[in-house]
């Protein structure tokens, strides 16, 4: 089967994973399109038998509620599709798991997967400089053996699953706690949290305020605001578990790219 394009369809509050995608669906050489599910609510309809690049991070080991949620807004159907778990370059968890659950509901049919060692957002010292060229150029070199893979296929299901690395943890969310916070005295007032946040829990026009009970401490509002007036509450019990993950970091891991036979 010949794909006639491809879409990246990410969550990604901070991006990281986002530009993984972007690297993948280069790689095809098809045209493609990009949908932002961090922002906004409206379904995005994607044409039957596009190839769709669905991309999210990893949160305490699997992928955020919010972002199933938002990834639920994709329908197609008898579309082929690559798995992208982006991770802090510490643990994936079950996130590429969590992916794969949720993708024949949308109408996806995997084909490919990727592990993604990316730049840790809570904890600086893993990741960072992630990805890095090298890592970008093998996402690129992927998305082409995939294109290459469905054209050499005579139909969809010609293709097995990708077998995905086992998970590393059990099935559950490891519940960090932490929100974003907001030093009025330090906000000049610019917005730019507010149209980042994916939970829609900063107000446009109060901006240094956040509803807490929403927050999920994705961190994005922090990583945009122009006077770092944004941060994450508890800065002691932060700088705790940054320590236990820096002394117990195995890494820099090696991107996972896996495609059935
Ligand atoms: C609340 C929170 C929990 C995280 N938990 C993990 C984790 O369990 N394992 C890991 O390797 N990275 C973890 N990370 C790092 C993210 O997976 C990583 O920073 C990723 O880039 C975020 O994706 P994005 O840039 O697409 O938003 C966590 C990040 C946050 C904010
Ligand atoms: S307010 Fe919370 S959910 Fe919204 S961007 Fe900031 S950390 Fe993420
Ligand atoms: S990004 Fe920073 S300065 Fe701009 S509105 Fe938000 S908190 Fe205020």
């Amino acid at each position: 089967m010949e794909p006639s394009s491809a879409t990246v369809a990410a969550y990604s509050p901070c991006g990281s994973t986002a530009a993984v995608c972007r690297a993948v669906a280069e790689g095809t050489g098809l045209a493609w399109d990009e949908r932002d599910l961090a922002r906004g609510t409206r379904p995005e309809p994607v044409d039957p038998g596009t190839l769709v690049v669905l991309g999210a991070p990893v949160a305490g080991g699997a992928v955020p509620a919010l972002g199933l949620e938002r990834l639920g807004r994709v329908h197609t159907a008898f579309s082929p599709c690559v798995l992208v778990c982006a991770y802090g370059d510490r643990d994936p968890g079950h996130g590429l798991h969590d992916l794969e659950a949720i993708a024949p509901g949308l109408g996806l049919v995997p084909v490919a997967a990727v592990l993604a060692p990316v730049r840790h957002v809570m904890v600086p010292a893993l990741g960072a400089g992630r990805p890095t060229a090298d890592d970008l150029a093998a996402y690129r070199s992927f998305g082409a053996a995939v294109a290459s893979a469905l054209r050499d296929a005579g139909g969809l299901f010609d293709l097995a699953p990708p077998p995905l690395p086992p998970a590393s943890c059990p099935r559950e969310r490891l519940e960090l706690g932490f929100t974003a916070e907001c030093d009025p005295a330090a906000c000049v007032g610019c917005g730019a949290c507010a149209g980042a946040c994916p939970a829609g829990c900063i107000p446009a026009d109060e901006p240094y305020l956040t509803d807490t009970a929403r927050c999920d401490g994705c961190m994005a509002c922090i990583g945009v605001c122009p006077v770092r007036a944004r941060s994450l509450s508890d800065p002691a019990r932060l700088a705790a578990v940054r320590e236990r993950c820096v002394a117990g970091w195995e890494g820099p891991h090696r991107p996972r790219l896996v495609m059935g036979a």
